[in-house]
């Protein structure tokens, strides 16, 4: 982008209120992930994921990149690395959380759609470095407590409002689970 360009893409930038919402599946015990892939396949999650998604820049760490394997349509793949010479196709490379985020916003104002979400995707690590910024979070807890894993950051369920969207039970292998909507109740950092 030309200098007088992201100029005016920063103006845009501060003058327009964007918003970070974490999407996360999480076990009772916070794992979300043996490091390489998910621990579950839950019949809707997808589907809901991308509906909870599209038309928005994605915020996610290598390892999560990698496990997904491509960059998702029709959202933009965001991927945090320190490796300067990683690529991928479809992919946005950056080297910190604060460049991703320039980047997320870049993108919203060139789409012209009026979209202000930016989606905080994981994995561990980026979640953990993201979620003071998130103001919501769309959350499917599974019914589940693997010993092992990648965990979920520690937080505070009392600074969240909670509301219970959906339920399911378990059936066969497949643990029960439910999608909640988590809303700060104090304000999350800033994005600007
Ligand atoms: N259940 C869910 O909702 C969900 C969602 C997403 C992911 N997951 C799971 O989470 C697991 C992966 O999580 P993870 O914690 O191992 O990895 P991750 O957060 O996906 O990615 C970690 C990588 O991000 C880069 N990185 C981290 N902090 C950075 C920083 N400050 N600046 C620049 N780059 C930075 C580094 O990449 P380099 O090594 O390239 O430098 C690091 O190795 C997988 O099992 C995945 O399936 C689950």
């Amino acid at each position: 982008m030309k200098a007088s360009m992201k100029k005016q893409a920063t103006n845009f930038q501060m003058a327009r209120s964007f918003h970070m919402v974490c999407v996360v599946a999480m076990a009772k015990n916070r794992v979300i992930g043996d490091g390489n892939d998910l621990l579950w396949q839950l019949p809707g999650d997808l589907k809901r994921v991308k509906q909870l998604t599209m038309g928005c820049p994605l915020i996610m760490g290598r390892r999560t990149f990698d496990s997904i394997g491509r960059a998702l349509p029709g959202r933009l793949s965001v991927v945090m690395t320190r490796d300067k010479h990683w690529r991928a196709d479809g992919a946005v490379p950056v080297a910190s959380l604060a460049a991703a985020i320039d980047v997320a916003k870049d993108w919203l104002i060139e789409q012209k759609l009026g979209e202000n979400r930016i989606i905080l995707f994981g994995g561990g690590q980026i979640y953990k470095a993201g979620l003071p910024y998130c103001r919501t979070m769309e959350a499917t807890f599974v019914d589940a407590e693997p010993s092992v894993g990648v965990k979920f950051p520690a937080f505070n369920s009392r600074e969240w409002n909670d509301k219970l969207l959906q339920q399911f039970a378990a059936e066969g292998d497949m643990p029960g689970f439910s999608y909640h909507h988590l809303t700060r109740k104090r304000d999350a950092l800033s994005l600007n």
